[in-house]
């Protein structure tokens, strides 16, 4: 069975309140947040106050997908902001092992992200350090956007990755996910699927969450 991170940005920010009791009484196993700083991607989603607002509300880990340049100066907000994982992108670190370890001193599992044209190769001598790596299967910035179709043989290269190496990563996809690309990444090898437009946008989110659980 799949973890399912229903991502916020294709929420209704007018009623947050309202978003996050869906995500509650859903079967979702994280709720997905994406932190866009218009410089590492062109959009700015939302920060601190947001995450405040709801935070006490969410009965869900929160998976922290940072789009930011210098990760590093935010970890310590993002672990007490409630984070269970912090998801830095590989572009965005030249020190990745020093932010990874960095992010497990806060007590918070560390996760890292590709974008779609990165590959998989470069990960060999830091993916037995992370708790999870996260696919990009469009380029950051923007829900609602097409499948990349590479992603299915760079899940299963990561899959060879992390088996060879006998490490212990989970591996996710962020972006185009439906039943239809959602399948084929479980059977890739994928354990956790990040889904925003296809969530938030249907009629009965929570079926569809119920759905997406049993690919
Ligand atoms: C894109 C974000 C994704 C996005 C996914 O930059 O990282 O998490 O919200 O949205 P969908 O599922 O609509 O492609
Ligand atoms: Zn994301």
């Amino acid at each position: 069975m799949s973890l399912i991170a229903p991502s916020l940005l294709s929420a209704n920010f007018a009623r947050l309140a309202e978003d996050i009791d869906m995500i509650n009484r859903s079967e979702a196993d994280m709720l997905h947040l994406d932190i866009m700083d218009g410089v590492f991607v062109p959009n700015i989603s939302f920060g601190f106050p947001v995450i405040e607002s709801f935070k006490d509300m969410c009965k869900k880990p929160l998976d922290v997908h940072l789009m930011i340049v210098e990760p590093d100066k935010f970890i310590e907000n993002f672990a007490k902001a409630g984070a269970s994982y912090i998801n830095v992108h590989y572009e965005a670190c030249t020190h990745l092992h020093r932010t990874i370890q960095k992010i497990k001193a806060t007590g918070v599992k560390a996760a890292v992200t590709l974008n779609p044209h990165t590959p998989v190769s470069l990960l060999e001598d830091i993916v037995s350090d992370v708790d999870m790596v996260l696919l990009m299967s469009v380029n950051p910035g923007y829900g609602g956007q097409k499948f990349i179709e590479n992603t299915i043989s760079k899940t299963k290269q990561l899959r060879e990755l992390i088996d060879r190496k006998n490490a212990k990563a989970i591996i996710e996809i962020d972006g185009g996910v439906n039943l239809e690309t959602g399948k084929r990444l479980i059977e890739s090898g994928a354990d956790a699927l990040v889904a925003g437009n296809f969530v938030f946008k249907s009629v009965d989110p929570v079926q569809t969450i119920h759905q997406l659980k049993q690919l």
